[in-house]
Formats: C-alpha cells, structure tokens, sequence
C-alpha cells in the first residue's frame, strides 16, 4: 500500500482540472468559456471514485478493478472514459481481480462529453434532458452551467440512479433526476430545449419528440443490431418532426436497455456446409466505419457473429430472427464465397446496398441526413440517391 499523502504530494485538484481543460480545449472539445468553467468545477473523481480498467488477455477482454489508492487523481482526470459498472449491477469494490463482463455504465471519457455539450449548442436559459445520468458527472456539467432548475437527468439503473444523486449532492448540486426509462422521456417536466443521450438509439423515440417545441435540439447516438454508430444532431421543425444531420468522429456510446439486440440462434449458420457463391464483398466492410453503417441500413435486424466451428477458422456470420444467415468463407486465392441460408439473401441485400453507396463515392457517414416524420424516420444522403428507412423498436 502507498504511505497516505502529505499535504505536499497531494496533487492540486484545481490544477488537474485546469490541466484537463487546457487538454481538451488543445483537442478542439472545449470551445467555449462557459463549459470550461463548468469542467474547472467539477470534481470528476466524486462521481468515478473507483472503475475497472480494461485488460486484454488471450481469453479475451477482461476488467480489472481500480479501487483504494490506485484510483489517484491525476488518473481521474486523464481524458479516458471510466468504466463503473458491469452487466448492470458488478461495481469494481465487488471484485478481487479481473473479471469477464460488458460495460453497462461509465463516466465517459471528458473530451466527449465536453464535446457532445458544446455541440449541443446550449445557451443561457435552455431546459435539457439528459437520457443516462451515468455517473452523474456530465449531469453536473450541464447543472453548472445552467442551474439545478434547468436540468433534468433520467437513468434506468435505480442504483446507478442512487450513487449519481448522491455525488451530485456532494458537489452541491440538485438537478431534477428520475430512474426510469429515458426512451420515454421525462413528460412531466417538457418542453425541453435540448435533448442529449449517453446511450445510443436504434431510432429518436417518439416522446423525445413530442416533449420539444420547434427549435429543440437533439444530440443522440444512433445504432442498430450491427453496432455501427452515428452521432446525428436534429432540429425538430414541427410536432413530431425533425431534421438533422450527422457529425464526423467515430462516437459509439453502449446501447440504450429497450433497443438492445434480442439473443441469437445460431444453429443454422453452423449447420450449413455448402461452397456458397462467389462474392465481391469481403468481410472488410463490416470493419470499415461508414461501411458497416451502409449494411446495417439494409439488414437493419442483422446481427454479425464471428464464430469458430471445432479448429476450424473464425468466420463472419450475419444471422437474423427470421431464420436468414450468411456466412463468409475465405477462399486459398484470396477471394470469397458467401454462403446464404433462410427466407432472405442476407449478403445480397448488402452487396447492393454498398454497390449504391460506392457508386456515390462511399461517402462517409457525416455525409448522410436524418428526417422524422410522424410515420417515418430516414437516413438519407442529400440527393435521397441512398436512403433507408429506420424500423420501430
Ligand atoms: C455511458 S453511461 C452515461 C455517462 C454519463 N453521462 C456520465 O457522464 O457519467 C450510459 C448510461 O445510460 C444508462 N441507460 C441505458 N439505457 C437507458 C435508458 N433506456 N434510459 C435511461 N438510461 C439508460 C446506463 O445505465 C448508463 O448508466
């Protein structure tokens, strides 16, 4: 154990945090006097007092609990996102070393969400909603700088709900907070100014619409079942409609509970065993960021599977409910086959989905626009010459 610190090699917490704003303002997050005072004054390390850190080992990935006097505060204030809890209820004090899970909450890395609020374009006086409370730490931010009254937070986790309260509270701050489920919003304190999400969607819900006026803003993170990402800024323009686009960077926040992919069958993909067809589609596509957005556009309820039957290779396989699959099979030269399966060509649906996109120069996912309807959401490039349609979760 580290000898407790004297007041000499305590390290100034006014210091770390002015450190990481400078940081963040070198790396183009931090954009305005406002925010920055807002990271000046919060401190990040009552909200992440302890988190797991990742650790990859040839089982796979692992975390690994950052507790006691290893969580110092030059580590909380570095621009990482710290992982708090695990598979919706593993905090790091319940461990004793590495551990296999998926992250369920996390105070993300604060270039992100300094970022994410300076895109949100909050000014004086604005009423926002916040969809994952989290750590609380972005809650506190957004209190800061707009007042207690101004902000409200929602979270699903009641015991995520519970700590970030507390933190909050710690700091002096008292934003409205509610547990629940934030696709539904928060009606009883609309209309909102701004909506922003630290989850991601499958598509903008409803509620969230119908509890803006025109000229709201609404920052979210938009998924699908194939996790490819795209952070979209909508304007909604009349009830129940909204415009928007999407921002550059490659942002990818966890999935929103209601919108997680249902469990998969995956029987038939490892069933099959014929040579499949020639493809000019390898899986590369699935790997490249605006490309696996394409394809999840057109096999919106697709999952993808890397699978390894016996000692046989790992192969890619994107398998639906409905009982489609396809599996891609290497070939000695170089080249692929696909094998499909079920009611619907799952690889041909993408092969010409990605046709249309590269005849359009394969333009990345900034390039697209969202539209809102009350009967439909679309994502579309401008001249509509690609666009799909969002399904109904
Ligand atoms: C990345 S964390 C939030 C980070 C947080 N803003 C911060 O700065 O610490 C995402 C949070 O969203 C919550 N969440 C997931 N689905 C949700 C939903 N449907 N409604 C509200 N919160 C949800 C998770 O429990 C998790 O705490």
């Amino acid at each position: 154990m580290n000898p407790p610190a004297s007041p000499e090699t305590t390290p100034d917490r006014g210091a770390l945090r002015r450190r990481l704003a400078d940081r963040l303002a070198a790396a183009g997050d931090l954009r305005s006097p406002p925010w920055r005072a807002a990271v000046e004054s919060v401190p990040r390390e009552v909200f992440a007092p302890e988190w797991f850190e990742r650790v990859d080992t040839e089982h796979g990935t692992m975390w690994s609990p950052v507790l006691g006097d290893a969580a110092t505060p030059e580590r909380v204030y570095e621009d990482t996102t710290l992982v708090t809890q695990l598979d919706d209820k593993v905090r790091p004090r319940d461990v004793a070393g590495p551990v296999f899970g998926t992250p369920s909450s996390s105070s993300t890395l604060p270039g992100l969400v300094v970022g994410m609020l300076e895109d949100l374009r909050v000014e004086d006086g604005d009423r926002v909603l916040e969809i994952g409370s989290g750590t609380g730490y972005s809650t506190a931010l957004l209190a800061r700088r707009l007042g207690d009254d101004r902000v409200t937070s929602i979270e699903v986790d009641p015991e995520t709900a519970r700590r970030a309260a507390s933190a909050l509270k710690a700091t002096g701050l008292e934003p409205h907070l509610v547990v629940g489920d934030g696709l539904d919003g928060v009606p009883d304190r609309a209309p909102y100014d701004r909506l922003i999400a630290t989850c991601s969607v499958r598509e903008i819900p409803r509620p969230w619409l119908e509890q803006s006026r025109p000229g709201t803003i609404v920052l979210a993170n938009l998924t699908g079942w194939l996790y490819a990402f795209g952070q979209t800024r909508l304007t909604v323009t009349e009830p129940g409609h909204a415009i928007g686009e999407f921002l550059p960077g490659t942002v990818s926040f966890m999935v929103a509970r209601r919108h997680a992919p249902p469990g998969l069958d995956t029987r038939a993909a490892l069933a099959a065993d014929t040579p499949g067809r020639p493809t000019d589609l390898g899986p590369a596509i699935l790997r490249d960021w605006a490309g696996r957005f394409v394809v999840q556009g057109a096999l919106p309820t697709a999952q993808h599977v890397t699978m390894q039957v016996g000692n046989g290779p790992f192969l890619d396989h994107l398998l639906d409910a409905d009982g489609s699959h396809a599996t891609l099979l290497p070939q000695q030269d170089g080249s692929w086959n696909v094998r499909e399966g079920g009611p619907r060509r799952l690889w041909n649906l993408a092969e010409q989905a990605v046709t249309c996109w590269r005849a359009q120069g394969a333009p990345p996912v900034d390039a697209f626009r969202m539209s809102i309807t009350p009967d439909r959401q679309t994502i579309h490039l401008p001249d509509d010459s690609l666009t799909w349609e969002l399904p109904h979760s």
